[in-house]
């Protein structure tokens, strides 16, 4: 943010602008004169522009009018930053330039379409020049180039140097004064860019190619060939190098601010530049070289009064450099033609005649030739045809470097010229400041208020007023036949004009006048003061004179230069041309003309002393020149309406914090904000007006009051600055995190519902797929059909994984799938092997010999008997006798046969079944029966032939013994509470697991002597064995419940 009002210069020092310049104006007083409360004194004017001078601050703004103060120095201003600082900047919110006169030219001519015009004026060397090449500089620079004319910047840039040597010389105030009055148009394409220029040369000082005041050098040119043409270049003009052998060069010593030599190679290139060809080059050296020998010829006078050349030598040069024949150029030297009642008479002319008619040719020859140079400038820097013809609009900038009002110790009919020229661009610049000031109260619609002013017309009529006017007078006693000299001239002005009120001389005057004027002076009441004339010589000069027969010599030159400068018709045709005073006359109304269609800039120069010097500001010089710049009448032109105006917005945008309704930011519109604005400041209503678009301040005095308050109130806003400044930081700061928390949030929605939408579409194409699979579930393995399958497979896998039985007892396995039948029926077996061998691993010994006796009890019994259930389940013990329980008799009958296990069990008398209390005992080869201490009955297991036992829940058995001889008692009939176990256990030991029968009703067993007895089992409600009828023995089982 650039702060409005501040700016920063190069040297880094703050300058400050416009409004604000207000707060430093006791130091470097204000930027714009309009400003200036005591408008109306000359001397607050001065002060103003000394206190800026002594500042460095060369510029100074009168509204658009700039003033620049020569700083005979060179300033850091005018670099290429400087010129983009100015790009493009508006006018008053930057210090005041040259650079932001052309920018805003420019612009303006951009924007609006129409041409434009920046007059320069002021008095020699104040710095006229320099200022117009600053402009070119600035548009070369900054303005977009177009690539047809590349290089038209450049040939504008070098026809300056060309123009000054042709037509600048050193004066005893400024070494490089314009002589010339210059008028350049530049044009430009629609684009912007520069792409023509064209010159208009006025009133060229002529006089100066043959006579200058003492201190003074002739055109620079002349010099410059003298000391930087080479050697070949001399000799072929015959030329030598000293100035001093030239009379038209004076005697005025080398000057040390110029180099003659560098800059003759500087003119050189620039010819070339610009385009003029070697040729061209050499005729017009021809020319320059030939004026310096006509300086050098001399005339003599014969004792009859004819007047003679005394100096051969130098009309054969003149011949050969001007391309004439040299006897009719001698002839036309000491001669004069006249026509008289049709008849052409030749008349010598006496010695001054002879004289004054070289100097006449010599003139002549230069002026021309300075105006073909001008035409030939701008012939090259011409707009090309195709370029002008699609030229969809192309629009100028004028550039007007004229001398501004001369005033001199002796003023004659250059100054005369010079003065009226000023005086006509007074009446413009009244008629278009007056013009667009009530051009802005139109737009503005504020009612036209009358300006006072000093109307200057009444001095211009009095010039040029035809028949009536001194230029007619002039021109009238020019021609008039009979003698006419100078003071007949003023005699008839005396006659014409006494009683004007601008006019005076010595006759008319009263006798204060009087006494500063000469009896040959008349002086003119000027808009910018008195100037005196000196009436000698302006007969002569408005003559312009050049014999015909030296016009007619030149006519016939062989120099192109020349035969186009002196055209046959003008020696052939009768017709006068016109005044040297008429013809200034028409080009100034021409280029007023011209300066009207355009909308103007002015930049007035003044030089600060006569020496020359930096720093010093001499006052009596600088009122001379403000006095006739006009500045002051500028001023009061410009304050006779508003002494201030801006647009509403850049008002209520610099003010806006002295009104606590606008600040800080005002919403309604804009005129209102700007009312609301001023009443807060308690403006008073002839104080201001509001128009269109902008407010007027009439007094610079409300304009620095208010200033002074937002001085005031300065540390407010830079608080609330920096409060809002904080706030929007930070603001910004949250918003640039939300931003980002919105993206990664919708990023990651997005990213989420994409998912979904994924899954959703897998599970939809799944859902599909398994639907399908269902329909053609019974269809060989297919695509339709496979993912189907798999699944059912899987989750069948997956479902077994989850319940595989957990023990062998458990027969549950889920139901396969007709295609994993088989698989199934794998994996069952393998799981039943796992776990059994896991049991099995599991299993200790003495639980491997239980199982091993159940296996085999299991062999035996299972689903025979049906104790088994209940006997199985229990614990096959090892014994069901404690050792204690059996006899040590007994334990030492058996001696090494140990026994394996004992049980108490009941034995049946085979004849008359009587039970008998008795132990069992099993070794591993036999077994005996045992009453008490007594061995009963051993019984070899290799001799037992069976074992019998009923199918009911009874725990009689039998042990069939061999009965082949008669001898043995026959089986034994024995009852056990373990008989599940008992019978098992022998079973194993005597391996007789196949013979173990199970009866369902009754059990044969054998007696002694062969008989066989019998044993019946009925089910009944408990045990009971009994003896039964027909001997039989009777056993009664209880019923078991089993499931
Ligand atoms: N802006 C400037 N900065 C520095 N020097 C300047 C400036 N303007 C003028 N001068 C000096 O003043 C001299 C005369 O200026 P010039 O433009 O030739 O005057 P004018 O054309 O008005 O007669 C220049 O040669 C230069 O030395
Ligand atoms: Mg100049």
């Amino acid at each position: 943010m650039r702060y409005q009002g501040r700016e920063v210069d190069v040297e880094g020092r703050v300058r400050l602008v416009m409004e604000s310049a207000l707060t430093a104006r006791d130091r470097v007083g204000v930027q714009d004169f309009v400003l200036l409360e005591n408008y109306n004194s000359e001397a607050t004017f001065i002060e103003n522009l000394r206190r800026r001078f002594g500042e460095n601050l060369i510029y100074t703004y009168i509204g658009s009018v700039l003033v620049s103060v020569n700083p005979y120095k060179e300033l850091e201003i005018y670099s290429k930053q400087q010129m983009e600082r100015y790009r493009g900047v508006s006018f008053y919110e930057i210090s005041p330039h040259i650079y932001a006169v052309s920018d805003n030219t420019y612009r303006a001519m951009r924007t609006e379409r129409k041409d434009q015009c920046i007059l320069i004026s002021g008095e020699s060397g104040a710095g006229k020049t320099e200022a117009s090449k600053k402009i070119l500089l600035y548009y070369a620079v900054t303005c977009p180039t177009n690539d047809h004319m590349a290089t038209l910047g450049d040939r504008l840039l070098q026809s300056n140097p060309v123009l000054e040597a042709f037509g600048n010389a050193k004066t005893l105030r400024n070494d490089n004064s314009s002589r010339f009055g210059k008028y350049m148009d530049v044009q430009f394409d629609f684009k912007g860019a520069p792409v023509g220029g064209h010159i208009l040369n006025y009133l060229l000082e002529k006089s100066r190619v043959v006579h200058q005041n003492h201190g003074e050098r002739n055109f620079h040119i002349f010099y410059q060939l003298l000391d930087g043409g080479d050697n070949d270049l001399l000799i072929t003009l015959d030329l030598e190098r000293n100035p001093q052998n030239y009379n038209y060069l004076g005697n005025c010593p080398r000057l040390s601010s110029v180099s003659d030599k560098n800059n003759w190679k500087v003119v050189m290139k620039a010819l070339s530049v610009i385009g003029f060809t070697e040729e061209e080059v050499q005729k017009l050296l021809n020319i320059i070289a030939s004026v310096l020998h006509l300086g050098n010829t001399q005339f003599g006078e014969r004792e009859e009064g004819e007047t003679y050349i005394t100096t051969e030598t130098q009309i054969t040069n003149l011949a050969k450099l001007l391309g004439v024949d040299g006897s009719a150029l001698r002839e036309a030297l000491t001669h004069k033609k006249l026509t008289a009642k049709g008849e052409e008479m030749i008349s010598p002319l006496d010695f001054e005649q002879a004289v004054s008619a070289r100097d006449a040719l010599a003139k002549a020859v230069y002026g021309r030739t300075f105006t073909w140079l001008v035409e030939k400038i701008n012939h090259s820097l011409a707009l090309k045809e195709e370029i002008y013809h699609s030229g969809k609009g192309c629009s100028v900038i004028g550039l007007l470097d004229i001398y501004g009002f001369e005033v001199l110790q002796h003023n004659s009919f250059e100054q005369f010229c010079i003065n009226y020229c000023n005086e006509k661009l007074q009446q413009l610049f009244i008629e278009l400041t007056l013009r667009s000031e009530q051009e802005e109260y139109e737009t503005e619609g504020i009612a036209w208020e009358t300006v006072q002013y000093f109307d200057n017309k009444i001095i211009c009529d009095l010039i040029e007023e035809k028949h009536k006017g001194i230029i007619s007078i002039l021109d009238e006693e020019c021609l008039r036949p009979g003698e006419t000299c100078d003071v007949s001239f003023l005699e008839k002005l005396e006659d014409t004009l006494g009683g004007h009120p601008h006019f005076v001389t010595h006759k008319l005057a009263n006798g204060k006048t009087r006494r500063v004027m000469s009896r040959e002076e008349f002086r003119l009441l000027h808009y910018a003061g008195e100037v005196n004339y000196n009436v000698n010589g302006f007969l002569d000069k408005n003559n312009d004179l050049l014999n015909r027969n030296l016009k007619e010599v030149m006519c016939q030159s062989d120099n192109q230069i020349l035969s186009h400068c002196f055209r046959r018709e003008e020696v052939i045709g009768q017709k006068r041309p016109e005044m040297a005073a008429t013809q200034f006359k028409n080009s100034l109304t021409k280029l007023m003309e011209i300066l009207m269609s355009k909308e103007p800039s002015y930049v007035r120069c003044i030089k600060p002393n006569d020496a020359k010097q930096p720093g010093r500001f001499d006052e009596v010089l600088v009122r001379h020149q403000v006095k006739y710049l006009g500045l002051m009448e500028n001023l009061r032109v410009r304050r006779a309406g508003f002494a201030y105006r801006r647009r509403f917005e850049a008002f209520l945008q610099r003010y806006k914090p002295l009104c606590p309704e606008t600040w800080p930011n005002w919403h309604g519109r804009l005129a209102d904000g700007v009312s609301a604005l001023v009443n807060h400041l308690g403006y008073k209503a002839e104080e201001y007006k509001l128009g269109r678009s902008k407010i007027f301040i009439r007094f610079p005095k409300t304009l620095f009051t208010t200033e002074d308050a937002l001085e005031a109130k300065k540390p407010d806003i830079a608080l609330t600055l920096q409060t809002s400044w904080r706030g929007y930081r930070e603001r910004a700061k949250y918003q640039r995190i939300r931003r980002a928390v919105i993206v990664i949030q919708s990023g990651w929605r997005g990213m989420k519902a994409r998912r979904r939408a994924k899954r959703r579409r897998q599970a939809a194409e799944l859902i599909r797929r398994f639907i399908k699979g269902f329909i053609y579930r019974h269809e060989e393995y297919c695509p339709e059909n496979e993912y189907f399958l798999d699944h059912v497979r899987y989750s069948f896998l997956k479902n077994l994984s989850k319940n595989l039985p957990k023990s062998v007892l458990d027969k549950n396995w889920p139901k396969p799938p007709p295609s994993l039948d088989e698989a199934s029926e794998h994996l069952r077996r393998m799981h039943m092997r796992n776990m059994v061998t896991k049991y099995c691993r599991r299993v200790q010994p003495e639980w491997k010999k239980q199982m091993m006796q159940k296996v085999v009890a299991s062999e035996i019994f299972k689903d025979q008997k049906d104790s088994y259930p209940q006997g199985v389940g229990r614990l096959f013990l090892d014994s069901r006798l404690e050792r204690e329980q059996i006899n040590l008799k007994v334990i030492q009958t058996l001696a090494n046969d140990k026994v394996q296990y004992g049980v108490s069990v009941i034995k049946h008398d085979r004849r008359g079944f009587k039970p008998r209390s008795r132990q069992l005992l099993l070794t591993n080869t036999f077994a005996v029966l045992v009453d008490r201490t007594k061995t009963k009955q051993r019984i070899d297991y290799t001799t037992l032939r069976g074992i019998s036992v009923s199918s009911l829940s009874d725990g009689m058995f039998v042990l069939h013994l061999p009965n082949e001889d008669n001898k043995q008692k026959g089986d034994l009939v024995l009852h056990c509470n373990h008989v599940i176990e008992l019978v098992t256990k022998l079973a194993m030991m005597a391996s007789k697991v196949n013979h173990v029968n199970i009866s369902p009703g009754s059990i044969r067993f054998a007696m002694a002597r062969g008989k066989e007895g019998i044993i019946d089992f009925v089910r009944g409600s408990e045990l009971k064995v009994t003896k039964g009828k027909r001997g039989h023995l009777l056993v009664t089982a209880p019923r078991i419940n089993s499931t």
